[in-house]
């Protein structure tokens, strides 16, 4: 096999805008069908993608052969039935995250994933980016000395009540939406999950999502912060300390397609002169992360990220709203 045959499951903007365009660019991957709910827009995504195959359904996309791996970018509370779907009609998944939003949900996708035969992962794309990959490279040299302190920070503001981010009823909210990303990269450093947790959220009044949160964790080895909020100022920052050093990567989660991205390290100085930043070539994470999932088909090997990761991520994700209901730190 050449390259693997890609369906999209709807004409999500994460899709048109970001992953598709990506994958059509990968070594390993071919985009030949895109289907929505309407046929209408499926032909236009297909048109100004120069898809082979638009389908009015997600089912008739399902049914069509000739694909070999479905890309789901669909609402966080659609991921469990159209993985499951997808994967019962011989389809190789690399869903969105958050795959699952209970980790039942995501032990249903296990038991399924594992009775057909197939591949299924989550598209964290972040830990395809080589900044990530060499980050994770620095700490386990040990150029920050001791790990002990991982502190993130992600936030955009969307008060658009349309927006499946603040559609409780659709999986919306910040936790499940960015707060998933520092729990990942900081459970990917310290290669541990972490013992307990607290949290503090904040609801919008009106949609009932969650709107700004802020959580520690504690790891076996270290500690791990971070905020997110979805209707504060665009941020992203991720810092990591350890007893000798400290890297700061400075575009953690949207790394850009069309300029370096950058990780600054310094040994203990605070002065900037003394500050090193390392840039790295211009890469697309996306398309790092097709093409990886690609050859995990092709060579019958491990997806990227896998739905065992997804699973201890969701435990940490439904402990962080476990914890700021109680008031209570979480054993996980
Ligand atoms: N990895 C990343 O960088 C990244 C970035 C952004 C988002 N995401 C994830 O990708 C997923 C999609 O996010 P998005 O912002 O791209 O979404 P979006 O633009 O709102 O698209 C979601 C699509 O789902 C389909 N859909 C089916 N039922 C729906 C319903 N009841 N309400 C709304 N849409 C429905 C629609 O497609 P049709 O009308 O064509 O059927 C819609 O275009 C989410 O899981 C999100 O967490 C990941």
């Amino acid at each position: 096999m050449e390259k693997i045959r890609w369906g999209i499951l709807s004409t999500a903007k994460i899709g048109l805008k970001q992953v598709i365009p990506a994958m059509q660019n990968g070594e390993f991957s071919k985009v030949t069908a895109i289907a929505s709910r309407s046929l209408e827009k499926a032909n236009v995504a297909a048109s100004s993608l120069g898809i082979e195959k638009a389908y009015g359904s997600y089912e008739e996309l399902l049914d069509d052969p000739d694909v070999d791996a479905i890309y789901i970018p669909l609402p966080n509370n659609m991921h469990l039935e159209w993985t499951i779907k997808a994967m019962r009609a011989g389809k190789h998944v690399l869903c969105e995250k958050p795959v699952g939003l209970t980790v039942g949900e995501v032990e249903q996708m296990i038991a399924v994933r594992d009775q057909c035969g197939v591949k299924a992962g989550e598209a964290f794309m972040v830990k395809s980016s080589p900044q990530w990959i060499e980050t994770r490279e620095r700490v386990r040299r040990g150029e920050v000395g001791e790990l002990q302190l991982i502190q993130g920070m992600f936030s955009y503001f969307n008060a658009d009540p349309n927006n499946i981010r603040n559609i409780a009823d659709l999986g919306g909210g910040g936790i499940w939406d960015i707060g998933c990303y520092p729990v990942t990269l900081s459970r990917y450093l310290f290669e541990q999950e972490p013992v307990r947790l607290v949290s503090t959220l904040e609801f919008d009044p009106e949609m009932k999502t969650d709107r700004l949160a802020s959580v520690i964790m504690e790891f076996p080895s270290g500690q791990a912060i971070f905020s997110v909020s979805t209707q504060l100022v665009a941020y992203q920052r991720m810092h990591i300390f350890g007893t000798k050093g400290h890297l700061e990567v400075q575009i953690p989660f949207n790394a850009p397609n069309d300029r370096p991205c950058t990780v600054a390290q310094d040994r203990g100085s605070i002065l900037l002169d003394e500050i090193t930043t390392h840039a790295y070539t211009v890469t697309d994470q996306y398309t790092i992360q097709g093409d990886a999932f690609s050859k995990a088909i092709m060579e019958d090997a491990e997806v990227p990220v896998t739905l065992e990761d997804a699973l201890d991520n969701t435990r940490v994700l439904t402990a962080i709203f476990e914890s700021a209901k109680t008031g209570n730190w979480v054993v996980i």
